[in-house]
């Protein structure tokens, strides 16, 4: 059923050259999975801590890096910058690929990380990748992905998007109107090419196991259930302009239940064979979501693979078996593949106490890391896991990080327990691998953006490089 044909070990950093570091960072320097957070990829050494209480005290340089290798990070790219380890995210896409034993592709959602240098070095690695929007397709492209094994999804496509996925020969188009469906036939009638579609449906069930529920209600996204044959009824009409795939489903965001993963697969399946037998369409391609959960902090641990599949094998198994043609069933994993392949590292410019507390005002904030200030689609502010790069081996003490801007939310840390900082030290914001950057207000204030930088094959490559507020202009 899927394509195992792929090399999924080899290392696949196929970009044009970049510029590399004059001396490759020490094997020693890959970014570990935090503590509490460190699911299936083994152990830990960041040493990050979270709020008062979580300090593991003096704690070990993290995950052995010398201190000198971080500023010399800083002294070329300037400080705050992000790293990545494209390493790391490797492992985690074969983590989850082992963990479904070829029963279900990987698709990786570039909004989670869209940064070049990242998605060339998942080329050979994901099976695909889910966009949700032109650009985001053109990155796609520019890294390698093929526009087959390509999804595209969104409620606000325009009609120059749907034409240039179309154009590009896109896998699967996620309907999630009628009114999108008659649009992308317009479309491909007029250019004269078969616009390959799904339907991205809405499902009835709210599954209450999702943290951020993107279905199950009145919502922007997709078609409701309920309207699900006409819809199917339409596609079918308009064929051979929409060549009919099959289902799209995502009902949400941070899933830490492997049962609330197994219930929202069954009800898609359901829901596809229900639209099989009234309309007789076919689906050959079921794309089933993912909302894979992964912590930030240290308040819980992340979506358990291990208790996940011997539940979710079964369901899989059992819709391919009974399927008289073949099908391919995907899902699309974004921050469970990313996010703590990345850290944030910041310095401290100024100390000072108010009334009694410890803060520290550094030179990144919330306009590079929304996230990590609480404000972007977290239902409760809490902190990510924090480090101390410069010191780490100092005794702990209760402190609040605070960004650079005039927004008093903008708090990278809250009553935070972490090695004393001094000023001029580097800091790091871990599990800083997905919605980092691109989900920050970047304009905001007049600062620089950080460089991104990525860890591959053993040696650190500009992803993206600084940008000053003249470049916007
Ligand atoms: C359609 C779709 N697919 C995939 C994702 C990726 O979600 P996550 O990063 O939580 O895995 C999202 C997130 O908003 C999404 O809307």
């Amino acid at each position: 059923m899927n394509d195992n044909t792929k090399d999924h070990t080899a290392a696949s950093f196929a970009g044009p050259p970049q510029e590399r570091l004059v001396v490759p960072l020490p094997e020693a320097m890959a970014l570990q999975p935090v503590p509490s957070c460190a699911g299936s990829l083994g152990a830990a050494d960041l040493s990050p801590v979270g709020g008062p209480g979580e300090a593991r005290a003096g704690g070990s340089s993290p995950a052995g890096i010398p201190r000198a290798d971080w500023e010399q990070l800083a002294a070329q790219h300037g400080t705050p910058y992000f790293l990545y380890d494209a390493d790391q995210v490797r492992q985690r896409v074969q983590a989850v690929r082992n963990a479904l034993e070829g029963t279900a592709q990987v698709y990786y959602a570039v909004k989670a990380n869209p940064n070049l240098a990242l998605l060339r070095s998942l080329v050979s690695h994901a099976d695909g990748v889910d966009i949700s929007s032109g650009g985001e397709l053109v990155q796609a492209q520019l890294a390698g992905f093929d526009a087959a094994s390509m999804s595209l999804a969104g409620p606000a496509k325009t009609s120059a998007e749907l034409e240039a996925a179309i154009r590009a020969g896109v896998g699967c188009i996620s309907m999630e109107s009628v009114r999108e469906i008659e649009e992308c036939a317009r479309i491909a009638r007029r250019i004269g090419m078969a616009a390959h579609v799904s339907l991205r449906v809405n499902p009835l069930q709210l599954n209450r196991a999702f943290g951020m529920k993107m279905g199950g209600r009145a919502i922007q996204f997709g078609i409701d259930e309920e309207e699900l044959p006409q819809a199917g009824a339409r596609v079918l009409a308009l064929s051979p302009w929409l060549d009919f795939q099959g289902i799209h489903a995502y009902v949400g965001s941070q899933c830490f239940d492997p049962a609330g993963i197994v219930e929202a697969t069954r009800n898609t399946l359901r829901i596809t064979r229900e639209l099989e037998q009234a309309s007789g369409l076919r689906c050959s391609k079921i794309n089933l979501g993912g909302g894979f959960g992964v912590s930030h902090g240290q308040e819980r641990r992340e979506l358990d693979l291990a208790a996940l599949a011997p539940e979710l094998l079964p369901v899989l198994k059992a819709h391919r078996d009974t399927t008289p043609w073949p099908c391919t069933l995907i899902f699309e994993l974004g921050r469970f593949l990313t996010a703590q392949a990345g850290i944030y590292v910041t310095r401290v410019v100024s100390r000072k106490a108010s009334r009694g507390k410890l803060f520290l005002a550094c030179d990144g904030g919330l306009n590079h890391h929304l996230g990590a200030a609480g404000t972007f689609g977290a239902t409760m502010r809490s902190n990510f896991a924090l480090c101390n790069l410069s010191r780490p081996q100092a005794t702990p003490r209760v402190c609040s990080l605070a960004g650079p801007s005039c927004n008093p939310t903008d708090l990278l840390g809250v009553d935070a327990l972490l090695p004393e900082p001094a000023e001029g030290d580097l800091l790091g914001v871990a599990m800083s691998g997905s919605y980092g950057l691109t989900a920050s207000p970047i304009l905001f204030l007049g600062r620089d953006t950080p460089a991104e930088l990525v860890r591959t094959d053993g040696a650190v490559v500009v992803g993206r490089r600084r940008h000053t507020i003249a470049d916007f202009n």
